[in-house]
């Protein structure tokens, strides 16, 4: 479709004199959950464009997409400041505009190839995009109140509301991140307003950290002398920050809050058990890191012993990504295991395996496509579409009220991860009584049980 063609019918739709940011359409997305609603780029979406097109930018919500009016929508800062401000989008669009390129990535991105596997969305490759973000310095707006010595942290809160009785989403970033010259307040996402579900009218963009930072649908910020103990910082978004034996649970004590990002690389142009002819092939994809750009791609087509560098693509940015590719003649017709790795300025790099940990955060393992050239009819076999099945009354009557069948069909977990799971729907507002708990943990545990992925 012609871009000004769908900008128009994107963005703004006029009801009843309100300015409201519309949901944008959505291409070909991998669909995670419908309510909240959380969509995930296909593989294609990494070699597009420089810019992730905003119909293919993943989106993940934790609770449903507030609508907010613009006109009557205020920012709030607050806490341990100097003068607290009141500031509508005019007047912060006042300060300083700002403009930067930067990857937007969840924490849980490639969750869904974590083994053993865990509970959360099945994530596998595309919860990542790359956005040109307009907006002013988070900086410029904490100078403008005046922030007292003993500032630690500064708390986000948005417009969006939790879902049953799950806490809301609020989180903190440490002063000095907030104070950091490249984390901004964004009102604009490749040149447009903010869509909807990108946090309109206004979101965080903490460059080189993990989407979990990047509050959307901003309303308040509270500068803080301690730290915020909300669900979201103290339970959720957490990690132990050093390899665990794989499977095991680990103590509250021992995890830290997740912030930067881990270098990444991604073949994007071929899946793994794919047949290709024995001529001369581009392998291609991306790769991101952290606060420190990417240094060089290299690919190995050997399973790791001889690595080759790939061309990077002549669009950099600090935080943005670097499109890669490698031109590529099989010596001979066999079955071949093709790997791609980054290493970023900092000398970080990717591991040949995945560390495990409890939530299935920064997964960023060396990914490896098997490639069969001219050996026929050999591709790995697709699982067959599962048949369709009538689901019974009730997981209907407890568990379809708040989210889709989809959040709870792409979970592979054993007998008790699902028993966990009840439980914390049940802390979460689902009706769960001793009666119906069992016919629960038998249905879902025989209908979704721990599967490896292959
Ligand atoms: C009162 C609302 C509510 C009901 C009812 C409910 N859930 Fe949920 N569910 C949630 C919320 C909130 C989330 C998390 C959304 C987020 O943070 O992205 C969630 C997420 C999930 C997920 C995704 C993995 C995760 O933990 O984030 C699964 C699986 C799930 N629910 C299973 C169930 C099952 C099974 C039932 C029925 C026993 C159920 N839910 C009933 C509110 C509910």
């Amino acid at each position: 479709m012609h871009r000004s063609t769908l900008s128009r019918r994107r963005l703004f739709r006029f009801a009843a004199g309100t300015l409201v940011a519309a949901a944008a359409p959505k291409r070909g997305m991998i669909v995670r959950s419908t309510r909240a609603e959380d969509v995930e780029m296909p593989l294609e979406g990494f070699l597009e464009s420089y810019l992730t097109p905003i119909d293919r930018f993943f989106v993940r919500s934790h609770h449903y997409v507030p609508t907010v009016d613009a006109a009557a929508w205020r920012l709030q800062v607050k806490g341990k400041v100097a003068s607290p401000l009141t500031l509508s989008l005019d007047e912060l669009k006042k300060l300083p505009r700002v403009e930067l390129v930067s990857v937007l990535e969840c924490a849980g991105n490639g969750r869904g190839l974590y083994e053993p596997s865990m509970a959360g969305l099945q994530w596998t490759y595309g919860s990542v995009g790359n956005a040109r973000w307009t907006g002013v310095r988070l900086a410029d707006v904490l100078k403008k109140a005046g922030p007292q010595t003993g500032a630690i942290e500064v708390l986000f809160d948005g417009a969006d509301v939790a879902v049953g009785t799950q806490p809301e989403f609020q989180r903190g970033i440490p002063f000095a991140k907030a104070m950091d010259p490249n984390t901004l307040l964004a009102y604009e996402m490749n040149g447009e307003p903010l869509p909807q579900e990108h946090g309109f009218p206004l979101r965080v963009i903490v460059p080189g950290w993990a989407g979990d930072s990047w509050a959307k649908w901003l309303t308040s910020i509270e500068v803080r002398d301690t730290e915020f103990d909300g669900f979201f910082m103290k339970t959720g978004y957490r990690h132990p920050g050093k390899p665990v034996a794989p499977g095991s649970a680990v103590d509250p004590s021992q995890m830290k809050p997740v912030t930067s990002l881990q270098v990444k690389s991604i073949i994007a142009s071929h899946v793994d058990g794919e047949s290709v002819i024995p001529a001369a092939t581009k392998l291609r994809g991306a790769a991101w890191s952290n606060e420190s750009p990417i240094a060089s791609v290299e690919v190995s087509t050997d399973g790791g012993r001889i690595w080759k560098p790939a061309r990077l693509g002549k669009d950099a940015a600090r935080f943005g990504w670097r499109q890669w590719e490698f031109d590529w003649t099989p010596p001979q017709p066999a079955y071949y295991s093709v790997m791609v790795r980054a290493r970023n300025t900092a000398g970080e790099t990717q591991p040949m395996t995945q560390e495990w940990n409890p939530s299935g955060y920064g997964h960023n393992v060396v990914q490896e496509v098997h490639l069969n050239v001219a050996v026929p009819g050999k591709p790995l076999p697709k699982p067959a579409a599962e048949p369709a099945q009538e689901v019974p009354a009730v997981v209907r009557q407890t568990c379809l009220g708040c989210h889709g069948e989809e959040a709870i069909s792409q979970q592979r977990l054993s007998r008790t991860q699902w028993e966990r799971e009840i439980e914390k729907m049940q802390r979460w507002g689902a009706r769960v009584t001793p009666d119906n708990k069992e016919a629960l943990v038998d249905y879902l545990s025989k209908r979704y049980p721990y599967r490896p992925r292959k």
